[in-house]
């Protein structure tokens, strides 16, 4: 029996995944052979052996990444206990903007009905979601080959690859009120906070690291009210500090993944109630398989075609992508 197979196999499968990242795929399936290092990997708790993890604590403390394997293998074999505390403390989290110019379309079509947005984000990390009507976005057609602006806010352009049947909203939308629920919030205030999630973005992926950084500062003039809680719990208090302030819209992007399955099903159950009882709209971007009801609204999936399924209060609008750089309208 081979020593750390669990651990091999986690680097090997996370080496196939990281396709967007050449360093992160080359240190990923050499470590995956590499007993030494398997070994010091294994000696963390399971729930912290994660690449993810282990490759962002070797960089905050210095790895050049993209860089040789062999600092990292040196950084790791020779750790003073530092880099390992680094593991211990802290955790993997992200916060992606760019799902805007997925999401923004859904809330200019609810604005346009309701008004003023009050927005709650379930799941929202930093809260840098919170900023839709801050950005541009632009969204690039195929056929025929085009490119279109939407200019909701002044900000930085949000770019998307847009199919089927989309077409850019031509009125914009207004955000009255923002706040947020995550079971462990981060501060934007907080420098630290701030330069770990960044150091959580991919070495090759200069442009999320970019979009990073604006949104930070632009969350930075109005920093919104991420609350400690439960989205499972927390939500309906939350709904009711945000309801006289505008149409309250509880959106929600990578989270529900997050939750084990029978605990999904009752997220779903709780916003069909809460969208049926008129507290507030619901706006979910999550992982094809993860909320099934929604996705079984729209046309079947192929298999091999990873997506995200964008919802409006329980009904699939629009097939997107994961940080939201494509999406492809249902309607
Ligand atoms: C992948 S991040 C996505 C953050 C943000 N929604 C975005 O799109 O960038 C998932 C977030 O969900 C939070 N989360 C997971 N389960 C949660 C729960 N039961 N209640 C509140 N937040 C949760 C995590 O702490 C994390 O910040």
């Amino acid at each position: 029996m081979k020593l750390y197979a669990e651990v091999a196999e986690q680097y090997s499968d996370f080496a196939a995944y990281a396709a967007d990242s050449r360093c992160f795929r080359d240190w990923a399936s050499r470590a995956a052979t590499d007993q030494a290092l398997l070994g010091w990997i294994g000696r963390l708790p399971a729930i912290k052996q994660q690449p993810n993890l282990v490759f962002a604590a070797a960089r905050w403390h210095g790895v050049p990444a993209p860089g040789p394997y062999e600092n990292l293998r040196e950084a790791l074999l020779c750790d003073d206990g530092s880099i390992r505390d680094t593991i211990l403390r802290r955790s993997t989290q992200t916060n992606e903007v760019g799902r805007l110019a997925t999401l923004a379309p859904v809330f200019a079509r609810i604005a346009r009905k309701s008004g003023p947005l009050s927005l709650v984000e379930a799941g929202a990390s930093a809260g840098l979601c919170l900023y839709p009507d801050r950005y541009r976005y632009r969204y690039e057609f195929v056929q025929p080959q085009r490119s279109e602006l939407w200019p909701v806010g002044d900000g930085p352009i949000l770019d998307a690859r847009a199919k089927g049947a989309f077409s850019v909203p031509t009125h914009s939308f207004e955000v009255s009120w923002r706040g947020g629920i995550d079971l462990s919030p981060l501060d934007v205030d907080d420098d630290d906070a701030m330069a770990w999630l960044e150091t959580l973005v991919w070495p090759e992926q200069h442009e999320r690291r970019a979009r990073l950084r604006q949104a930070v500062q632009i969350a930075r003039q109005e920093p919104a009210r991420i609350q400690r809680g439960d989205i499972l719990t927390d939500l309906p208090s939350l709904i009711d500090q945000a309801a006289p302030h505008g149409q309250v819209v509880v959106f929600h992007s990578a989270v529900v993944a997050y939750l084990e399955p029978a605990a999904r099903e009752r997220f779903d159950e709780l916003m069909r109630d809460l969208v049926a009882a008129g507290a507030c709209r619901w706006v979910s971007n999550e992982g094809k398989n993860v909320l099934p009801s929604i996705t079984r609204t729209g046309p079947s999936i192929p298999e091999n075609h990873p997506t995200f399924v964008l919802g409006l209060d329980g009904v699939a609008c629009a097939w997107t992508h994961g940080h939201g750089s494509s999406l492809r309208w249902l309607d």
